[in-house]
């Protein structure tokens, strides 16, 4: 086992190598974007080196087309793909309906369009983003730069009238600065602690102009796989339920995947 592996790391890198199985010679897959997904390409990217697997990428954020084309994926965009079979992502909270909270590391507008363009969309995580019920995870909307600081007030006062425990925004930084998306966006973390009617949420929040897309999930992901720090990993299916469980072995060369980097 590598000891250079922290039991996080091994929880991701299991849920990510079980989930490369998933993928078939010819094709087109959805790359998600964060720390899990990095190692679901980086495991993609052994098998196109070790099996010569011949895949199509589509990529949800600019990190993840440079880590796909470094380990040797080809890369294409949505729109010559146009559709995909499968689309494997990560996620910060997912409930027992495998409904998701996607865009802490503010791709989710990308994460969206490309999981609702594919066959399948399988969520890679470690046990601690399973939650009773989503919303102690900040909820990331996309919002255009253009009135910011009003679409933010009408959007906490919006959140007064709903099934929330929280009503409050704040802009996204990095650093000094307010963080833009890949597509020139703002994001606002909506601190909600409690989401009671996810549904509702999602659709009133995309009726504010100003807000492109929320972080809500909801029947778009088909298959959750979890990953624990022993080597176990859990295949959750949203109609089937629990369908596989087994156990992974961590070998020296997987040291390897310590250099990958959201
Ligand atoms: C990116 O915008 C997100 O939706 C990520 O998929 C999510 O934040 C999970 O990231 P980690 O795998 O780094 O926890």
């Amino acid at each position: 086992m590598s000891a250079a592996l922290s039991p996080i790391d091994k929880a991701k890198f299991v849920a990510a190598k079980r989930a490369a199985q998933f993928v078939e010679n010819g094709m087109r897959v959805g790359l998600g974007t964060g720390s899990t997904a990095a190692w679901l390409v980086k495991c993609l990217g052994e098998r196109v080196q070790a099996e010569g697997l011949r895949i199509q990428g589509v990529p949800t954020s600019s990190r993840t087309a440079y880590l796909a084309r470094e380990v040797g994926i080809e890369v294409i965009s949505l729109d010559e793909a146009r559709w995909l079979d499968l689309t494997i992502d990560g996620a910060d909270e997912f409930d027992a309906d495998l409904h998701l909270i996607k865009g802490g590391g503010g791709a989710l507008l990308q994460e969206k369009i490309v999981a609702t363009a594919s066959d399948r969309m399988i969520v890679i995580a470690d046990a601690t983003k399973q939650v009773d019920t989503l919303g102690a995870f900040p909820l990331p909307i996309e919002v255009v730069p253009f009135g910011w600081q009003t679409t933010k007030t009408l959007v906490e006062e919006l959140l007064t009238g709903l099934d929330v425990l929280g009503h409050t925004a704040s802009l996204r930084m990095n650093g000094d600065a307010p963080f833009y998306t890949d597509e020139g966006n703002h994001i606002l973390d909506l601190h909600l602690k409690r989401i009671g009617n996810t549904r509702q949420l999602s659709l009133v929040l995309n009726q504010v102009p100003g807000v492109v897309e929320n972080g809500l999930f909801i029947d778009i992901c088909d298959t959750v796989i979890i990953g624990y720090g022993d080597g176990r990993v859990e295949v959750h299916d949203a109609e089937a339920g629990e369908i596989d469980s087994e156990r992974f072995d961590f070998l020296e060369t997987d040291n390897i995947f310590t250099e990958v980097e959201d």
